[in-house]
């Protein structure tokens, strides 16, 4: 297997913005120039690609489908850890066909050999994926978005399926409806977050795991430009295009900032994060889990 890291992406062909499931959705704004729209995101995405290879990601595309705009977002697919696969379930109707989709896709990972093992979750959970269960590579846990889309008990049946700690941070507000438009475990032991997506509850949770000097808050204008949805690979960061203020501040630590413009997708409240699945993450077994 190759060593470099794998992720996932689903071809934009069939995207647009065509339903308002969360608060960035624009269906008017993509539907007065549906064409240059598409074009746009067509870019976007061989943008984003590029910014990933130069990375030295290894990108697997699958074809997206007609009437599902949203599979171009495959984090929120499934989560993936050590080769198995826990299928995600949606609780937006209009996402609910993504389901299938998804599942067939990777079915054909488990008999390309990507995958072992693809798990569905328990019955009356919603979980969406890695855009609401994100791997922190430092502390080795997974930390769990809940309250807009995911169910908080499917912290728990993420923590059994893949034997590893899974910290529930509940969502407080719409605009931050998955955890990665607000979260963002950096490699080097930062978080990268907006505080005002939290309740008081998650806050303290957060802050009581990572050290004061690794919090780095995102300002208004990093959450709204999505920044924050971003991919880090060893230390390069690829997001939606930073701020200067937030460039400078992942620099001053070391890291490598790549500025992707990701408009068309905003339009859909999405950004680089959410448009990738990493399907190669592989941890050393947990010492023992906890009761
Ligand atoms: N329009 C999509 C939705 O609302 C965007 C999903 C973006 N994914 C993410 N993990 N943030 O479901």
């Amino acid at each position: 297997m190759s060593a470099k890291p794998l992720i996932l992406m689903t071809d934009p062909a069939w995207f647009e913005v065509a339903y308002e499931i969360n608060p960035w959705m624009r269906p008017t704004a993509w539907r007065a120039d549906a064409a240059a729209n598409g074009r746009a995101a067509r870019r976007a995405f061989e943008a984003l690609r590029g910014a990933l290879i130069g990375a030295g990601v290894e990108v697997c595309v699958i074809e997206g489908a007609r009437g599902l705009p949203d599979m171009v977002f495959p984090a929120n697919a499934a989560v993936v850890l050590n080769r198995r696969a826990l299928l995600g379930r949606f609780r937006p109707l209009e996402r609910r066909g993504e389901e299938d989709r998804f599942a067939d896709a990777f079915e054909t990972l488990r008999r390309r050999g990507v995958i072992d093992e693809v798990a569905r979750l328990p019955a009356g959970l919603f979980q969406e994926g890695a855009g609401d269960c994100i791997w922190d590579p430092a502390l080795g846990h997974f930390w769990a978005g809940w309250g807009q889309r995911s169910s908080r008990a499917a912290a728990d049946a993420v923590a059994d399926f893949f034997g590893r700690e899974v910290i529930p941070l509940e969502l407080a507000n719409p605009r931050f409806y998955h955890l990665d438009t607000c979260f963002c475990p950096l490699p080097g032991g930062e978080i990268l977050y907006c505080p005002p997506a939290f309740t008081p509850a998650a806050l303290s949770e957060i802050r009581g795991r990572a050290p004061a000097a690794q919090l780095i808050a995102a300002s208004d204008a990093d959450a709204a430009a999505l920044s924050v949805n971003a991919v880090a690979i060893g230390r390069t960061i690829v997001m939606a295009s930073p701020t200067a203020a937030l460039r400078r501040a992942l620099e001053r630590r070391g890291y490598r900032v790549v500025g992707v413009d990701l408009a068309p997708f905003i339009l859909s409240g999405g950004a680089a994060f959410c448009m990738t699945l990493r399907l190669n993450l592989a941890v050393e077994p947990a010492l023992a889990t906890t009761a």
